[in-house]
């Protein structure tokens, strides 16, 4: 054994290859955390000091090769300021140079998944061989930084820098066959013959038939591009990618800058440009809002794994009523492999909705996601009926019939006289209180919400409501399906508008407030679209559809009079007794027309202006500022206010429900977070200014108070 530590153990066979093993103790995978780097730094020491040896393979012992750094210790390390990251960078590069510069040939043996700082450490070795299962990539941009422990440096120099600006600025997890197409690894063979493959790299090497040391030169060197070249690729791509990545989100545009910047370089001046544009970044507030969202979305995916775990199985499903979302959810179900039942009480719904997802399949063949057998067999777990015929089989049952309690008691009574005792019923409604659906039920312990959003097959979240008398089993049993069916699950407690809508209303009621005020609703578009929301408040509700969104408010307006409900019409109102009721007839805020592809494109129409001016009261001008503040504020406070009312556990998946619900701009983290970032005193102070011209949807709860005066947040310091 050359050495053995908590992560990493060293030891050399008879033929004086060493292999070092990333094998962490008690963890299901392996990551690079300062104390496992540290480690890679002592083990690296112990293979200089053994003369022995004639070359190395470095792998792992687990199903992942390496994931990456341990995002866990970002916020706390970023925090400690530029010249800290500059330290830990410095040390890295210290200890992978070292790797790279061992005096006899090296490989890695990529067995499963190897990202950012783990294909990293695949590029510090001479060669790498791949097994044909594993993925290997770059996402560190993802999480608005830039690979930084070397990776800007090397894989430019091993696959050319358009191949390596790809990789890198959009963060791709890549398949073994496009590794090895453009030339990141130098072999894929099957998982079980990697290590042979590795040591018959090495043989090779030490008999001279592959020149290793030509190897190391080159990654060690500037890399090789005529001036011509390194114009048309490097503006090319900047010009692309700004483009797609948006202002919001500058890592990717950096990194091509630092691959840029560092071509003419040799090793050590290269790392070194990469190494302060790293820390510029990692000090930036969207790299800290990137870095909580994942950290976030692990706690969810934690809560809905321990959920999963007690779940009974769920193998076959049904939907009641094959509509918008009938038909969506019964797609999402058999796409990802649950048989489900689709029951409508019309022979043309039925028809509708196999139509759509037989579409939506057809839009896989074409991209070759799926073949047309594939196909065949994903469309055929769809049983479309109209009668109960198979429901005794059935372990759970979405109702997504239309939006009136009256239908949705008589249909969820009769289906629970078909089921089996154990069976879960679940509702998909929108604005009707989970223990009111309940209340007729003979198992209410086995029901509750099941709130998908429209596209279903393109939203990722699914609320799922706990009523009064839900049981764990019924919510286990939910979350495990709807993490089947590719979504990510967020358990709520019933209030109305559960979580989301409760927090998207009060922001609908800031859009009235302002359009009242004199606001052209058109520039508050604008506004909004810049802050990073992917559509303004007046598209979003041509979208959504003025009938829907009228109906909600008046559930809301019910469920908190106190600050929900209004005197007067809003702008919504007056469109929907218009009969704009948004893109459903092709009129709304906006007028919709057919663009090329067909879909609605929107256009500013004077007729809504005429009618919005039934409403304005005043003729205030807003700064963009304002506007922003007007907007935020309602929806934050409501965030707050759902959390204090245990409608939603953390403030991790309040903020992932608005980002994956909604589409809340991820680079600001959530509505939480975003109260953290404007710091919770400044935030009250702002509500608080409004609360008095605007009213109590404004104003900030006791407990916000009370944590602005105590200095809490709601993520704590370095979370
Ligand atoms: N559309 C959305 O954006 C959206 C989003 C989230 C939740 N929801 C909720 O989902 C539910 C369905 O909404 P939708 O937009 O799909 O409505 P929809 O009108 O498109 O579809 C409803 C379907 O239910 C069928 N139906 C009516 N009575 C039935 C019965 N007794 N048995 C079986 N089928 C019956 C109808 O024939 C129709 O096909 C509603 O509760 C709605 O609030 C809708």
């Amino acid at each position: 054994m050359i050495y053995q530590g908590n992560a990493i153990t060293v030891a050399s066979n008879g033929d004086n290859i060493a292999t070092l093993t990333f094998d962490l103790k008690d963890e299901s995978i392996n990551k690079l955390s300062s104390a496992v780097v540290k480690e890679l730094g002592e083990a690296v020491k112990a293979l200089q000091g053994d003369s022995d040896l004639k070359g190395l393979v470095i792998a792992s012992a687990k199903d992942v090769f390496i994931v990456g750094a341990d995002i866990t210790e970002f916020h706390g390390m970023f925090s400690k300021g530029e010249a800290q990251i500059a330290e830990m960078l410095e040390q890295v590069h210290g200890i992978f140079n070292a790797i790279e510069d061992l005096p006899f040939p090296t490989v890695t043996a990529i067995n499963g998944l190897a990202l950012g700082g783990g294909c990293e450490v695949t590029l510090t070795t001479d060669f790498r061989v791949m097994g044909d299962k594993a993925k290997i990539g770059l996402p560190e941009t993802k999480l608005g930084i830039l690979p930084g422990w070397g990776g800007c440096v090397r894989l430019p120099r091993i696959v050319g820098a358009d191949n390596a600006i790809e990789w890198i600025a959009g963060g791709s997890e890549n398949r073994a066959d496009a590794a090895l197409k453009i030339g990141a690894v130098d072999a894929v063979v099957p998982g079980d013959q990697l290590e042979s493959a590795a040591l018959d790299i090495l043989a090779r090497a030490n008999r001279g038939e592959l020149d290793y040391q030509a190897r190391r030169d080159e990654k060690t060197a500037p890399l090789k591009l005529n001036p011509i070249e390194q114009m048309m690729v490097f503006e090319t791509a900047k010009g692309y990618v700004a483009g797609k990545a948006g202002p919001h989100y500058p890592a990717p545009i950096e990194a091509i800058k630092v691959i840029q910047k560092g071509a003419g370089e040799e090793r050590g001046r290269a790392q070194a440009i990469e190494a302060k544009a790293f820390a510029k970044l990692a000090l930036t507030d969207v790299c800290y809002n990137l870095v909580g969202l994942f950290l976030n979305d692990q706690v969810v995916k934690k809560k809905a794994g321990q959920y999963e775990k007690q779940a009974q199985p769920v193998k076959q499903t049904a939907v009641l009523g094959a509509g918008i979302m009938g038909g969506g959810i019964a797609y999402q179900s058999a796409s990802k492999g649950t048989p489900i039942l689709m029951k409508d009480i019309k022979e043309d719904a039925i028809e509708l909705g196999l139509k759509e997802a037989r579409k939506l399949f057809g839009k896989q063949v074409e991209r070759s996601k799926l073949t047309t057998e594939q196909m065949a067999e994903k469309l055929s777990n769809i049983r479309p009926t109209l009668s109960y015929g198979d429901f005794g089989h059935v372990d759970l049952v979405v109702e997504a019939v239309v939006e009136n309690p009256k239908v949705k008691d008589a249909v969820l009574t009769e289906v629970e006289g078909l089921v089996d005792d154990k069976a879960i019923l679940t509702s998909n409604t929108s604005t009707i209180s989970i223990n009111r659906l309940a209340e007729n039920l003979k198992r209410p312990e086995n029901f509750c919400g099941m709130h998908f959003f429209n596209p279903v097959h393109r939203m990722p979240l699914v609320e799922v409501i706990r009523g009064e008398k839900t049981s764990d089993a019924a919510v286990a049993a939910t979350v495990a399906y709807a993490r089947a069916m590719g979504k990510t699950p967020i358990v709520v407690n019933d209030c109305p508008g559960f979580l989301v809508n409760r927090v998207l209303f009060p922001y609908f009621g800031g859009f009235s407030f302002l359009v009242e005020q004199g606001a052209d609703f058109q520039h508050v578009d604008k506004v909004m679209e810049k802050f990073g929301w992917p559509m303004g408040p007046a598209y979003l509700l041509d979208v959504v559809g003025m009938d829907t969104a009228v109906h909600a408010n008046e559930v809301m307006a019910e469920g908190f009079p106190e600050r929900m409900a209004r005197d007067g019409k809003t702008a919504i109102q007056v469109m929907y007794e218009n009969e704009r009721l948004g893109q459903k007839n092709d009129k709304g805020f906006y007028a919709y027309e057919e663009d090329k592809k067909g879909k609605p494109k929107k256009v500013s129409d004077d007729a809504a202006y005429a009618l919005v001016k039934q409403v304005v009261k005043e003729d205030k001008t807003f700064s963009d500022e304002d506007i922003i503040a007007r907007m935020m504020v309602p929806l934050c406070l409501e965030t707050v206010r759902c959390l204090e009312d245990d409608i939603v556990a953390s403030p991790a998946e309040a903020d992932m429900a608005l980002i994956y619900g909604i589409g809340f701009p991820p680079f600001r983290g959530g509505a939480l977070r975003y109260i953290d970032a404007m710091g919770v005193a400044a935030f009250v102070e702002l509500a608080d200014g409004l609360a008095e011209e605007l009213g109590p949807l404004y104003a900030p709860t006791d407990k916000l108070r009370e944590m602005a005066k105590s200095g809490d947040t709601f993520y704590g310091k370095s979370a």
